[in-house]
């Protein structure tokens, strides 16, 4: 069987998400550290203020994060066709039988691949779309947190959260999304890299991915 490399991912993508991945473990270290500090409160006034650093690297991390976002949201309407919205849903016919093959090939039902697909698989997209909304609200709680004086972030705040206590531990709660999201994406990409063909973890680095020649 003979391969053909496609560019599935642009660098605006791929740098989103690595984007994503230095933000969201900086965010949930400093985020941890903020909660149950693990360095002595003697430590604080002793020109080193190890709060005060945490929660400027989380501000810092915040910015980042935000931004990685709106380039997302971005590449949602405006990427290329594997990139977009309407490639992520279970929107068209082709989407749907893709999520069906997935789902049974996840649940070792049969072993089948959606060979002529490049980009996510819908299950994949769907999950990704779902995370992209949990960052909204991380950010909205975030910066509720970070500006309460704002009176756009205090609208959106007291709208979506309530006091400032119940942001704080809807944000800390929405930590644990990220962390458990990762730790399965993970396991995820590694296994579909073991069992189909296409290349899928150097492709987040390279943009690439292969497909049998004879595949249109
Ligand atoms: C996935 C992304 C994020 C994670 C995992 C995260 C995690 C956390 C955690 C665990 C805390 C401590 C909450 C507590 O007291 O228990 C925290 C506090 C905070 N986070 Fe985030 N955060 C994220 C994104 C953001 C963003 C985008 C911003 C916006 C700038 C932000 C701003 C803040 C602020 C201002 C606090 C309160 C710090 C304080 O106590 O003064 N966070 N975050
Ligand atoms: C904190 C850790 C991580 C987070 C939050 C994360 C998040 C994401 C997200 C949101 C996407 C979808 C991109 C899009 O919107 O189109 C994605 C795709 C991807 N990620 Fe990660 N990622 C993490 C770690 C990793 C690691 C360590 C690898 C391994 C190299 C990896 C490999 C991939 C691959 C290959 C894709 C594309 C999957 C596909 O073709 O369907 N990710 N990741």
């Amino acid at each position: 069987m003979i391969y053909e490399k496609h560019y599935v991912w642009s660098i605006l993508l791929r740098l989103y998400h690595w984007s994503l991945v230095s933000s969201i473990v900086t965010l949930a270290i400093t985020g941890f550290y903020i909660n149950s500090p693990w360095t002595l409160t003697t430590l604080e006034g002793t020109g080193l203020y190890p709060m005060l650093t945490m929660r400027n690297i989380h501000g810092l991390a915040g910015y980042l994060f935000t931004s990685a976002i709106l380039v997302r949201l971005f590449l949602l309407l405006f990427g290329n066709r594997h990139e977009r919205i309407l490639d992520m849903l279970p929107v068209t016919s082709r989407n749907i039988r893709n999520m069906s093959t997935t789902l049974c090939s996840y649940s070792y039902l049969h072993d089948c691949h959606d060979e002529e697909r490049l980009g996510h698989n819908v299950v994949a997209g769907m999950i990704y779309v779902l995370t992209i909304i949990a960052a909204l609200f991380q950010m909205a709680s975030g910066f509720y947190l970070r500006l309460p004086e704002n009176v756009f972030w205090q609208k959106w705040g007291v709208m979506l959260f309530g006091t400032q206590q119940h942001a704080r531990f809807e944000h800390h709660l929405l930590m644990w999304y990220f962390i458990i999201f990762a730790l399965i994406h993970i396991y995820l990409v590694i296994w579909n890299d073991l069992k189909n063909p296409d290349g899928i973890t150097s492709s987040i680095f390279t943009g690439n991915k292969f497909r049998p020649r004879n595949i249109k």
